[in-house]
């Protein structure tokens, strides 16, 4: 499979959010990658539902919403309802994880799971063959345009042979400081889809960057 791209609105201006969507509808990318902080799983706090249903309104590619917020079980119905079709929590956030990925499949939603730069790809040992796709954070979640963590190669290649034992077929996202200099790189190492934030909404040309980076 040639790989999927999910520019992070994050880095758009959110003053004229329409076009910075329209710009993504015309492109060649993949998803749309959402980012929910609520300020205290992150120290930053970023958008919502009524956002996210803007977003749904005015698309057709996949939404692939990424839940940095405490407690997600709360929450997760109204995501699917605002139209998340990818839904990932963090490892670090759930205390019962496994019921919450099944309760986003019964939702009708992608489950994805979320590992911080420090938390180990073996935790995901007994939940690896449930999940529809494993987010590496390559930063530390909260903000982007932050330096990509050179770690984040072995910790793929670590994904890789977990999934091979335990025959899953779900996707690898790395998410964080993602850029033409280290995308190929990653692909090669495994990974499926790209998250890319900054180095595509502060490029002078940002479709010319997502060309690219759908080119590597
Ligand atoms: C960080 C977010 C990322 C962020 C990536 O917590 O999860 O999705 O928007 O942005 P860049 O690509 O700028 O690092
Ligand atoms: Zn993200």
């Amino acid at each position: 499979m040639s790989h999927l791209l999910a520019p992070s609105l994050l880095s758009a201006n959110f003053l004229f959010l329409a076009k910075e969507i329209e710009l993504i509808n015309a492109s060649e990318a993949s998803w749309f990658h959402l980012d929910v902080m609520d300020g205290v799983f992150v120290p930053n706090i970023s958008f919502g539902f009524p956002v996210i249903e803007k977003v749904k309104s005015m698309t057709s590619k996949p939404l692939d919403v990424h839940l940095m917020i405490i407690d997600p079980d709360r929450y997760l119905e109204r995501f699917v309802r605002s139209g998340a079709d990818i839904l990932s929590v963090h490892y670090e956030a759930c205390v019962h994880l496994h019921r919450t990925v099944d309760a986003i499949r019964k939702l009708g939603a992608k489950a994805g799971v979320v590992l911080n730069p420090h938390t180990p790809v073996h935790s995901l040992e007994n939940i690896i063959a449930e999940v529809d796709l494993v987010l590496i954070m390559s930063v530390n979640p909260g903000f982007g345009g932050q330096k990509f963590i050179d770690g984040t190669y072995r910790k793929i290649a670590s994904l890789k042979e977990l999934m091979l034992k335990h025959n899953s077929k779900a996707l690898i996202e790395v998410d964080g400081g993602v850029d033409i200099t280290n995308g190929r790189r990653l692909i090669d190492a495994g990974t499926d889809v790209l998250v890319a934030g900054n180095s595509i909404f502060s490029a002078d040309d940002p479709s010319g960057m997502i060309h690219q980076l759908m080119s590597l």
